[in-house]
């Protein structure tokens, strides 16, 4: 039996889960489901964003299925306690290193796109982060300068195995599509960057038939709205990827398109949108579920080897949102409801 852990978490979070969930139920009926607390919804209940309970959930499932964390109400709180520790302490408890970023323009969303049309129409990406190292984990701290200055501090790290690995994953995705792998850093002023850009040269003799270059993540931004069409496959750090990924999902529409999955070397993996728990329209029911929706197709084909039940969804979404249905983050007025009906609908007559 596969065993699929909910985590909905926050603001917009369950109800982009439970339409996720409604899709998932017409290709994959057999999958069971363990709802867990996380985030903010935790900490209210348990006292802490990540329960020991949830915690035993995510090893236990066979993938998990994520919504968002945040909540303005704790934003207060010291950080240890705060909701979006959860995610971290799963991407750190699971060693979920790699995360895909696809992000590519679904055919009519050429209006929603800041781009313009033509250029809009080019993205066709995806963005390989590092996930479980860079300054998010480093030592950070606040003090005091000897001059009494207030002080604070995150530090840059990676060692060779850490960017070895998401190399790796890097050439191993570029192989799946047009074997073009571009490593986006620092490397004229970090050295961190300097010796990401020395292994990923290494790791480059083991990927012949993959093109690999190298580019500054400033220059990389300015490239994403220039031309995304240039752009395969990114490799790069937890900062830089997180960062770019936002940046790429308006380029392709809207932040409630852009799926994800968090990996590590097991079958393990944890799906989510990109986006957060978006406070500001929480309970309103107008939340895209697209991006949720979309997680939970890659969930099916990188964790439970069911690429065609992946497929399906993946071409209703794109048929849905070709026949003109729009949530309001794409410029239309379709609720959570409407949007999954239409995926829903999509999916039958398909059938
Ligand atoms: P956000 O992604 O939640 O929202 C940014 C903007 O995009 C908002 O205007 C929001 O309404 C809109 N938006 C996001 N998802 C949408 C969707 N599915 N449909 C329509 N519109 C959507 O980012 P923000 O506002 O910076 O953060 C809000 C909270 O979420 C914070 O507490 C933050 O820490 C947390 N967060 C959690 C993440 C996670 O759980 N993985 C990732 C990013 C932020
Ligand atoms: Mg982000």
């Amino acid at each position: 039996m596969t065993m699929i852990a909910l985590l909905a978490g926050d603001g917009i979070g369950p109800e982009v889960v439970a339409a996720a969930r409604r899709v998932l139920d017409v290709v994959a009926p057999d999958l069971t489901y363990e709802e867990g607390l996380v985030g903010g919804a935790a900490y209210r209940a348990q006292g802490h964003p990540l329960p020991p309970e949830t915690l035993d959930l995510a090893h236990r499932a066979d993938a998990i299925l994520f919504g968002a964390v945040g909540d303005p109400a704790f934003d207060a709180l010291e950080r240890a306690m705060r909701p979006e520790q959860a995610i971290l302490g799963l991407r750190k408890s699971l060693k979920l290193f790699a995360n895909l970023r696809p992000a590519r323009l679904f055919q009519g969303l050429e209006d929603a796109s800041a781009l313009k049309p033509e250029i809009a129409r080019r993205i066709d990406l995806v963005i390989v982060r590092e996930l479980v190292g860079d300054v998010y984990f480093g030592d950070k701290g606040r003090g005091f300068t000897s001059t009494g200055l207030r002080e604070g501090h995150d530090l840059m790290r990676y060692d060779e195995v850490e960017v070895a690995r998401i190399a790796r994953v890097g050439f191993e995705t570029a192989r799946t599509r047009q074997r073009r792998l571009l490593s986006v850093d620092k490397a004229n002023v970090l050295e961190t960057s300097q010796l990401w850009r020395d292994v990923v040269n290494e790791v480059a003799r083991d990927y012949p038939d993959v093109a690999l270059s190298h580019m500054y993540v400033d220059n990389a931004a300015m490239q994403l709205v220039r031309d995304p069409g240039q752009f395969d496959t990114i490799v790069t750090g937890n900062l830089f990827g997180d960062i770019l990924s936002d940046q790429a999902s308006m380029c392709a529409g809207s932040i409630g398109m852009l799926p994800s999955a968090a990996l590590n070397h097991e079958s393990k993996g944890l799906y989510e949108p990109i986006h957060g728990s978006a406070p500001d329209i929480a309970g309103q029911g107008k939340a895209n579920p697209c991006a949720t929706i979309l997680s939970a197709a890659m969930m099916l084909r990188h964790s439970l080897d069911r690429p065609d039940a992946a497929d399906r969804i993946e071409a209703a979404v794109a048929a849905t949102i070709a026949g003109g249905a729009r949530t309001a983050d794409l410029g239309g007025n379709l609720s959570t409801d409407a949007m999954t009906q239409g995926v829903l609908a999509t999916l039958e007559t398909a059938a």
